[in-house]
């Protein structure tokens, strides 16, 4: 089993190493080879996705990513800025199904920014579509308006649009995942003022008609945004596009308080996939041996039982995690009065040694 292994910038090489000495452990036939990707990238070989980069991705039965992004690079052309790698590996990839769960451990509950009667328990998760929308809709650009409320001025647009295939895809997706779940899914979308949203509710609904065992609802997305927020234990699959995804994951990853926590996985139609964090860059804390790895390790997890068909691997990397929390290891995001602050590396180290014990166990 090929690995693509790209750590990218900030924290992404350190919280990737950890995953790796993990993924080590499992004594599987794992192949990994690294490459540079992001603002590392540009800065070995003067672009962010190097054409050896997409053809490692591309050969690898699953990537494991780490983070791209730097504030440094924001000046450059938009072409060469450290997010069109990844905006790049999810469009050359066909990257279209985002998993991105919601999780409240139930030793963090106290970590959220919400009461903790709230959010213990949470266990939500998030289909963002990611190869479509707003994101990659052409066309897009800056030019002289010819219309509008000030025809003659310089304007800049983007372009919304679905086809009926993507949105198809997404929404069987979505279906499926919640059959394996509580059986319930909320399509959200912008309905009331958008066409693109329109026939995306419209799709979602024709697909459903095909899942009678599991329950729709449909939401906008500002209520959406604050259900989230009021309610969040009501939701179960959440499904909806490429932006309105990229902002709901965000504030759902940051009711169970720990982002740092949280893995992601980017598939394909035959669930090849890209698994990554859902945190970014963290260039402040970049160096620092303190950034959480456990997001990161619990994305190969995902990455073992989405790609590789290695469901008892990945159980054993969950349970390890499980247990470092259970005897009270926190990095110094999670950490808690009462509970042993610890860097990137003994993280990493605590998860193999308890992979470790429990494989000695299970031998004798
Ligand atoms: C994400 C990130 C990316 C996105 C950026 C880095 C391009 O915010 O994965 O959510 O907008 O999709
Ligand atoms: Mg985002």
């Amino acid at each position: 089993m090929k690995i693509a292994v790209l750590p990218g910038d900030g924290i992404g090489t350190e919280i990737v190493a950890e995953a790796v000495k993990v993924l080590k452990v499992l004594d599987l036939p794992l192949e990994m080879e690294s490459a540079p990707v992001g603002g590392a990238a540009y800065e070995a070989s003067g672009h962010p996705l190097p054409e050896a980069t997409l053809q490692l991705a591309k050969d690898a039965d699953a990537i494991l990513f780490g983070a791209v992004g730097d504030w440094k690079y924001d000046k450059l052309d938009r072409p060469l800025r450290p997010e069109q790698a990844i905006l790049g590996l999810r469009k050359h990839l066909g990257l279209f199904a985002n998993f991105r769960p919601a999780i409240c451990y139930e030793q963090l509950t106290h970590a959220s920014s919400l009461k903790p009667e709230l959010v213990a328990g949470l266990d939500i998760l998030i289909i963002r579509e990611l190869t479509g929308d707003i994101y990659f809709g052409q066309p897009r650009g800056r030019r002289t308006a010819v219309d509008g409320h000030f025809p003659g001025a310089e304007e800049a647009f983007d372009t919304m649009r679905y086809s009926r295939p993507e949105i198809e895809r997404i929404a069987h997706v979505a279906f499926q995942a919640a059959r394996k779940r509580n059986k319930k899914v909320t399509s959200v979308d912008k309905a009331n003022v958008l066409e693109t949203f329109q026939f995306w509710k419209d799709v979602m609904i024709e697909v459903s008609a095909q899942y009678p065992d599991v329950e729709l609802d449909h939401m906008y997305v500002d209520n959406a945004a604050m259900q989230l927020v009021k309610a969040p234990k009501k939701f179960d699959v959440v499904v909806t596009g490429n932006m309105f995804g990229d902002i709901l994951s965000d504030e759902a990853a940051m009711l169970t308080g720990s982002i740092g926590m949280l893995p992601s996985a980017s598939l394909d139609k035959n669930n090849k996939g890209l698994y990554e964090p859902s945190h970014g860059s963290a260039p402040d804390i970049a160096g620092k041996g303190i950034a959480n790895p456990l997001a990161t390790i619990l994305s190969a997890a995902m990455m073992l039982k989405f790609s590789l068909n290695q469901p008892q691997a990945a159980a054993r990397i969950e349970a390890a995690v499980q247990s470092v929390l259970a005897q009270g290891l926190r990095t110094a995001d999670i950490w808690s009065e009462g509970t042993t602050k610890v860097g990137t590396r003994e993280m990493g180290d605590a998860v193999v040694a308890a992979i470790t014990t429990t494989t000695k166990t299970i031998k004798s």
